[in-house]
């Protein structure tokens, strides 16, 4: 017998618009969701804040969003996040404190991206005094950015506003600001780069504990290189190296984490300097480069996918050891590791007084 009949053939047809009704709405959840595919991961705050942002953008057109999450930048392709090799710890975090208009209209030539956690505030005050002063370098426009993430315990979050708002060289992500998430404190050095200062002409990555040269980076290494610089890294060049499976060591890595039995050639995370065009490529690269916790290493990984080479600096420029204190050394130098506060200071007072007699 047909159940089309009697009392069940409305309920039939009522089944069958249901479905359709039903089918459209999927549909249309589909393809919002789809467009929004860098909240996928996130908080449902923020995909509310997204979605509030772009309706701003499109009443507002100068509107700027503060959300980290600008795929803005981005192809279309990289937007569907369906087939991508990738794992979540590379999702994009939003920023809690931006710098948004600190390239807004000039294009520096050297943006500091200098790794750091919310203790270090001594180490960030002698680098704002010495090397890492904006104006150091007469006629090179410097931008000096410290990279943070997010505490749970402490409070410090206060002091850390009051700090960005007194100096505007802070950026904060709202990842956990752990040793093992060092690569997402990169990867939004990477991002500010990207979005906020792409004009710039190189950037450097290094950490509060590395006193940096800035004289003799501009001066001798990035002054003479020919114009049209693009594609160029460099640093302390490790090439060869294989994953260290002693847990013991500061850069165990697992076999889960990472399989194969050699990295691709990086730059240690002490001191890299690279052209402004990178920091989109590498995010770009992170896409679909498996996360490693190792940041010099990932982004070793991220260059070769992009098939960048690194180009090996004149020798012993870049040092990821502590070079012992002289003024003609540190004169000719880059970089040294292993560096206090206290130290920052003097080395770069010396250096000022006898810039002239080595
Ligand atoms: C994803 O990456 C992992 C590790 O690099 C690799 O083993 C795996 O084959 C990749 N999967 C796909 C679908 O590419
Ligand atoms: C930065 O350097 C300039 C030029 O040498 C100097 O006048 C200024 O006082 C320095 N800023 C700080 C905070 O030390
Ligand atoms: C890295 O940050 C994320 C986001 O805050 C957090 O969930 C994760 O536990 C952190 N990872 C480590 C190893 O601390
Ligand atoms: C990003 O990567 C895709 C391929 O994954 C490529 O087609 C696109 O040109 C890249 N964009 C940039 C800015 O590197």
């Amino acid at each position: 017998m047909s159940y089309c009949s009697g009392f069940f053939c409305p309920m039939q047809r009522t089944k069958r618009n249901l479905f359709l009704v039903f089918a459209i709405f999927f549909t249309a959840i589909y393809l919002i969701s789809y467009s929004y595919n860098s909240a996928r991961l996130a908080k449902s705050d923020d995909r509310h804040m997204e979605s509030e942002a772009s309706l701003l953008k499109k009443v507002f057109p100068n509107f700027k969003q503060i959300s980290g999450k600008e795929n803005g930048e981005l192809p279309p392709e990289n937007e569907k996040s369906e087939n991508k090799n990738t794992s979540t710890s590379t999702q994009s975090f939003t920023f809690i404190i931006n710098e948004e208009e600190k390239c807004k209209d000039k294009a520096p030539f050297l943006v500091l991206l200098i790794s750091t956690t919310a203790a270090e505030l001594q180490h960030r005050n002698a680098i704002r005094k010495t090397w890492g002063n904006e104006t150091a370098v007469p006629g090179v426009d410097i931008v000096r950015l410290f990279l943070l993430g997010i505490k749970t315990q402490d409070a410090n979050e206060d002091l850390l506003l009051r700090e960005s708002e007194q100096y505007h060289d802070i950026i904060q992500q709202d990842f956990l600001d752990t040793y093992n998430n060092l690569t997402l404190k990169t990867l939004m050095g990477m991002r500010w780069v990207a979005s906020y200062c792409s004009g710039t002409r190189f950037a450097m990555k290094t950490d509060s504990d590395v006193f940096v040269n800035t004289v003799h980076l501009i001066e001798k290494l990035l002054r003479p290189l020919p114009p049209s610089t693009q594609n160029y890294f460099t640093g302390c060049l490790m090439s060869g190296h294989r994953p260290i499976r002693n847990k013991a060591s500061k850069w165990y890595i697992s076999e889960e984490e990472f399989p194969g039995n050699r990295y691709h050639p990086f730059c240690s995370g002490t001191g890299y300097v690279f052209s402004g065009d990178l920091a989109a490529k590498i995010v770009n690269a992170s896409l679909t480069v498996k996360f490693i916790h190792l940041e010099d290493v990932y982004v070793g990984f991220c260059l070769n996918a992009k098939g960048v080479k690194i180009v090996p600096p004149p020798h012993s420029l870049f040092n990821i050891h502590k070079v012992p204190f002289s003024p003609c050394v540190y004169n000719k130098i880059i970089t040294s590791h292993h560096i206090s506060p206290h130290e920052h200071i003097i080395y770069w007072e010396t250096l000022q007084e006898k810039e002239n007699t080595c």
